[in-house]
């Protein structure tokens, strides 16, 4: 699978990354391996947020990217408590040496919160003016916070929107992702087997997607990431904390599915209709 320009950074990388939401519940030499393998099968986005594990998972990846930072794509996020414009520069700064790093790829507002988005971004461009992020970004935004925020910002400014999307919640496809595309903004995938909501081998849609799976010498997870990455505006960072995992996402960037694929799985999954406010975990 080809590369694809990460919004508006310019940046092209793969499809799938690798999240880090409780990592650091896990055993942490099997999760550093892991991220590492990660890396060498081409996922390079890493996803993290100050609010991991109150820094612990920011520390693990810090020490998993010791050495081989040039080929990471390093996300974290700001809590929306602390987005004001000293709060911004104090958590990116604290994020900084937890990982070890002097720069993020991309720097995100968790969520939206107290502080006026106009403020949170003047923040987030005097960071980069320093070279201390390279780009910023949003989380759980919907239509109209998008909207909202593209006036605060200005076209060009915001490089991803972070929301949840996997096979049995798809809001996102009816207003956030048409959005996106419009305004040439990133759209990264959270939860992509659905935090711990991954169909049964034995139910129907398991069925399915182990059928389609065989098809493809793959499996019904590769298929799940397959189908959220059809759309070359989407990046899925699924998280694992084991080296088998990784290795198992990572081969779903070579898998194409067909059309007819597509729209079985699409009428498996049904999309619904559009919720009043945004799914998020
Ligand atoms: N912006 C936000 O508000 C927000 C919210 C939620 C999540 N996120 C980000 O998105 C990332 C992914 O979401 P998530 O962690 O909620 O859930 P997820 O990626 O949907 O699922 C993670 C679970 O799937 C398992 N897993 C991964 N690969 C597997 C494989 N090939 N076979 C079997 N099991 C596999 C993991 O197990 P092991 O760990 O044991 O390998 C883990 O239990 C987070 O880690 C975080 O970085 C962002």
């Amino acid at each position: 699978m080809a590369r694809h320009v990460f919004g508006s950074t310019g940046q092209a990388i793969e499809q799938i990354g690798q999240g880090s939401w409780y990592i650091e519940q896990g055993d942490k030499r099997e999760a550093i391996a892991a991220l590492r393998r990660g890396l060498d099968l081409g996922l390079s986005h890493i996803d993290t947020a100050e609010m991991y594990g109150d820094g612990r998972s920011e520390a693990i990846i810090g020490e998993a990217i010791t050495g081989r930072r040039e080929g990471v794509f390093l996300v974290s996020k700001v809590l929306p408590h602390n987005a004001s414009r000293q709060g911004v520069r104090a958590a990116c700064e604290r994020s900084l040496k937890h990982l070890k790093t002097d720069r993020l790829d991309c720097y995100l507002l968790h969520w939206r919160g107290p502080h006026p988005l106009a403020e949170t971004f003047a923040a987030f461009e005097a960071l980069k003016q320093e070279g201390k992020i390279l780009s910023w970004g949003v989380s759980n935004f919907d239509e109209d916070d998008l909207d909202e925020a593209l006036r605060a910002a200005g076209k060009g400014r915001i490089a991803c929107n972070q929301v949840l999307y996997h096979l049995r919640e798809r809001a996102i496809e009816h207003a956030v992702i048409p959005w996106s595309e419009r305004n040439g903004v990133a759209v990264t995938a959270y939860s992509p087997f659905g935090h711990d909501d991954f169909p049964e081998p034995g139910s129907t849609q398991g069925k399915l997607l182990a059928e389609i799976a065989t098809a493809h010498g793959a499996t019904a997870r590769q298929v799940a990431l397959a189908f959220l990455t059809r759309r070359t505006s989407v990046f899925a960072i699924p998280k694992a904390g084991r080296t088998a995992h990784v290795e198992e996402n990572a081969e779903a960037l070579g898998l194409a599915l067909s059309a007819a694929e597509i729209a079985r799985i699409d009428a498996a999954f049904p999309l619904g209709r559009k919720p009043h406010s945004l799914p998020m975990i």
